[in-house]
């Protein structure tokens, strides 16, 4: 095998999601513990922003500040390299996990038994169903108590819309948690309160040894060998090819807290877990095993107006990187040498002088890149994004100081170009909108129009339900839908058509009067 295979098959790059306060921290941290890569827990800052009442938006820029070092997490794990994208905790900033998990190739969800699937949960999973990326489930606060296991898997089967299979069951819950029988490897894991790990360990291949009452006792021995007989009967045997196509979701139960089913979690993510998979671009399929390339996934502004770069993060999607060559921006057209890129081992931020497929790359940005971009060995490749979704809130952007027009228009289209929201542009009026998932972003982007662009803004309320983009097959039907609606049509930043309806009702009549045109919900289609 060359070394360029070899360094791709080892690679696994994940994020892992889940609702607010589920564990996912908790979990990352009990990962890198395992991979060496942190030393003490509690050394996970980030994330702790959902923390942070909404109004104190500060307060959760400077976290994110921080939290740029652990924004990609990578360590070596037995002969895998791990890399664990991190996602932020705040809802507001959704786009942000939306655009991450474009840059992985699988996920970790992780419910909590006690609450099952929640709203953030299923809306991250569309996505990785439009994407058909692989996931694994991981059941957290087994310690507590919580939902019955069967009915947990009902409902994850129902509200992710994917089959499910457990790779590891759980022996009572809350104070009574006994441990887990893991399927995977057939064993049976231990659980004792209070004891950071695994205590005990024992492999366990029939059920039906009467060693079994020994560890667990009668009454729960039988109720186990009950329970597993059931999974048999209504789950087919877990096929790992299933689960790479994303159809088929494997269940491990734990407590991450307690460092318990963690390793059990991690030691079948690196067998299962694909490498890095080829990604689609316009021109064709591109192989990890290809020359160089890479798209833009991430920009993270530097919140200190007096450096004001920021950093542009990399996914290679294929090849080897190599500090100092010459890389095309396909873009801009131009060749760029990266002497300063970044890799993020074990949580520094290091100078890095080769990564391969897989890897996620800091290049230090003076304006260069947007989101999407891509950089080849020489090819003209264009990596097919994430569509951006409509908005959920809008308000009319306003100059508040007429001498410096020039300096807001600057300043919004840069931020637009993070991704930091979206711009839709009245063409009845020519006034600017900005679309976000949360107030939290108008906040942002007024504080950073003002500290780093010197300008200043004014919101005006604008009570929109969603922005549609429209499309027909025939011309006349869409001009005449242009005319007759031509108060609530705008463009978008890519100068396409979107309406904007102000209810669902409006919306609904316009799809129920104009039936040649089509409306989108997501700019990609
Ligand atoms: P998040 O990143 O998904 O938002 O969750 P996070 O890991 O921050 O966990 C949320 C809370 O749940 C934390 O408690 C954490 O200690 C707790 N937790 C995580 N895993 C388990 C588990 O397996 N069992 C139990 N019982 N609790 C768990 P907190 O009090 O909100 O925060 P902290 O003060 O402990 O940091």
């Amino acid at each position: 095998m060359s070394e360029l295979t070899n360094e791709i098959q080892r690679r696994r790059t994940f994020a892992i999601i889940s609702h607010p306060d589920a564990g996912k921290t908790t979990l990352t941290e009990k990962l890198l513990l395992f991979g060496g890569a942190i030393h003490v827990a509690g050394a996970v800052k980030s994330n702790k922003i959902k923390k942070t009442a909404t109004s104190d938006w500060m307060e959760i820029e400077k976290q994110r500040g921080i939290s740029v070092a652990t924004s990609v997490m990578g360590f070596d794990y037995n002969d895998y390299k791990i890399n664990i994208l991190d996602t932020p905790g705040h809802q507001d900033f959704a786009e942000d996990t939306y655009r991450t998990l474009t840059a992985v190739d699988s996920v970790i969800i992780v419910v909590d038994i006690a609450k099952g699937v929640e709203a953030q949960t299923r809306k991250l999973m569309e996505v990785c169903r439009m994407r058909k990326t692989p996931v694994i489930v991981f059941v957290n606060k087994m310690d507590r108590d919580g939902k019955d296991p069967f009915d947990l898997l009902d409902e994850l089967e129902q509200e992710l819309q994917i089959h499910v299979r457990p790779l590891s069951w759980p022996i009572e819950m809350g104070v009574k948690f006994k441990g887990v029988y893991n399927i995977y490897e057939e064993k049976l894991d231990l659980y004792t309160p209070s004891k950071q790990t695994v205590t005990e360990s024992i492999q366990f291949k029939d059920l039906n040894n009467v060693e079994l009452e020994k560890h667990i006792g009668e009454d729960l021995a039988e109720k186990l060998r009950a329970d597993l007989d059931l999974i048999a009967g209504v789950y087919s045997d877990f096929d790992v090819n299933t689960y790479l196509k994303g159809d088929l979701a494997p269940v491990f139960f734990g407590s991450a807290l307690n460092n318990f089913g963690v390793k059990e979690l991690l030691d079948c993510f690196v067998q299962i877990a694909p490498s890095p998979r080829p990604t689609l671009a316009e021109e064709r399929l591109v192989l990890p095993e290809d020359p160089f390339s890479g798209f833009i996934f991430k920009i993270h502004a530097n919140m200190d107006p007096n450096h004001r770069s920021c950093i542009a993060f990399l996914k290679i999607c294929s090849g080897k990187f190599e500090r100092n060559a010459n890389y095309k921006h396909i873009r801009l057209n131009k060749m760029m040498k990266f002497t300063q890129a970044t890799a993020f081992m074990a949580q520094k931020k290091e100078t890095v002088d080769e990564a391969y497929a897989g890897d996620i790359i800091g290049l230090p940005d003076t304006g260069n890149f947007k989101i999407g971009d891509t950089l080849t060995a020489g090819e003209t490749l264009h990596f097919k994004g994430l569509p951006s979704f409509s908005p959920e809130m809008f308000k009319y952007i306003e100059n508040a100081d007429p001498m410096k027009a020039k300096q807001l228009n600057k300043g919004i289209d840069q931020l637009m170009d993070e991704g930091v929201a979206q711009l839709f542009t009245s063409t009845f009026n020519g006034r600017k909108m900005i679309g976000t998932v949360g107030q939290l972003q108008f906040e942002v982007i007024q504080y950073r129009l003002l500290h780093e662009y010197g300008a200043q803004c004014r919101w005006e309320p604008l009570s929109l339900y969603k922005a549609c983009w429209i499309e027909s097959s025939s011309p006349e039907a869409l001009e005449n839908f242009k005319k007759r609606k031509h108060q609530y049509l705008a463009l978008d930043k890519q100068g396409r058509d979107v309406f904007l309806a102000d209810s669902s009702y409006v919306l609904q009549m316009a799809q129920q009067d104009f039936p040649e045109i089509k409306f989108h919900f997501s700019s990609e289609f």
